[in-house]
C-alpha cells in the first residue's frame, strides 16, 4: 500500500497565544517531531503550514500553505496526495505520536474499512449542557460508549477525496467521513498522545521528552 502523510500545521495557535508548532521541543520543532514520527509509515510526507512560514520544511517532502480552518488545510494538502493508496492525517500539535501509533492506524484500514483513527477511554463525567458556562446540566453521558479521539488518523485515499468534497468544516477528518457514511473503526490511542493546546500542554510535553 501507498502511504501519504499530511502534517497540518497551519493554526494561529489562539488558545496558546502563538503558532505554538513552530516552538522547540528537545532539539527540533513540535512540528519537525510529528513529521519524523509520519515518516515511519508513509513514503511522502506533506506539511501544511500557515502563509506567513519561513522555516525550512520541518524535514517534510513538500510544503504547502493551508487555509482559513483545518478542514481546508487538510484540503490543501490532498491537492498533493494524486496516486497513493491512503493518507494519514496528523496535528502537528501532537508531537508525542509513536511510530506504533501510526502503524497502527494504517495496518487497521482493509477493503471495508475506510478510516481508522486512535481513541481513549474517557475518564471523567461527562454531562450534556444548555451552552457555554456557566450552564444547566441536561443530562448525564454514559462514558463507555464514548472515546475521546486523536489524530494520526488513517483513511483510503478515495473515501477521504469523497469526505472532503463537501468542503465543509470539522474538527477532525472522520467527522467528514461519517457523513457519507463511511466505515470509521477506532483503535487504541495513547495517553501520552496529548495535543499541544496551552503553555502548561508544553511544559508537560517537554517532561515527557526529556524523561524518554
Ligand atoms: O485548532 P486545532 O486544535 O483543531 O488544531 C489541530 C491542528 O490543525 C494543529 O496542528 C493546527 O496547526 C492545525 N490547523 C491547521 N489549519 C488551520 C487550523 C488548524 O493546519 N486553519
Amino acid at each position: 500500500m501507498r502511504i501519504a502523510a499530511i502534517v497540518v500545521a497551519a493554526g494561529s495557535g489562539e488558545r496558546f497565544g502563538a503558532a505554538k508548532q513552530f516552538l522547540s521541543l528537545g532539539s527540533s520543532s513540535i512540528t519537525a517531531h510529528s513529521v519524523a514520527a509520519a515518516r515511519s509509515v508513509a513514503s511522502f510526507v506533506i506539511v501544511v503550514v500557515p502563509a506567513e512560514y519561513d522555516g525550512r520544511g520541518e524535514g517534510a517532502d513538500v510544503v504547502v500553505e493551508g487555509g482559513a480552518t483545518r478542514s481546508a488545510s487538510v484540503r490543501s494538502g490532498l491537492a498533493h496526495c494524486a496516486g497513493y493508496d491512503a493518507v494519514v492525517i496528523h496535528d502537528a500539535a501532537r508531537p508525542l505520536a509513536s511510530s506504533d501509533l501510526f502503524h497502527r492506524v494504517v495496518d487497521a484500514l482493509g477493503p471495508d474499512v475506510d478510516g481508522a483513527i486512535p481513541g481513549v477511554a474517557v475518564v471523567d463525567t461527562l454531562k450534556m449542557v444548555s451552552g457555554s458556562l456557566p450552564a444547566t446540566v441536561l443530562s448525564t453521558v454514559d462514558r463507555d460508549t464514548v472515546v475521546a479521539v486523536q489524530t494520526p488518523q488513517a483513511f483510503r485515499l478515495s473515501a477521504l477525496r469523497t469526505a472532503h468534497a463537501s468542503g465543509l468544516n470539522a474538527t477532525d477528518d472522520a467527522a467528514l467521513l461519517e457523513e457519507i457514511g463511511a466505515t470509521v473503526i477506532v483503535v487504541a490511542g495513547e495517553t501520552s498522545n496529548r495535543k499541544i493546546t496551552t503553555p502548561d500542554d508544553l511544559v508537560w510535553a517537554q517532561t515527557q521528552w526529556e524523561l524518554a
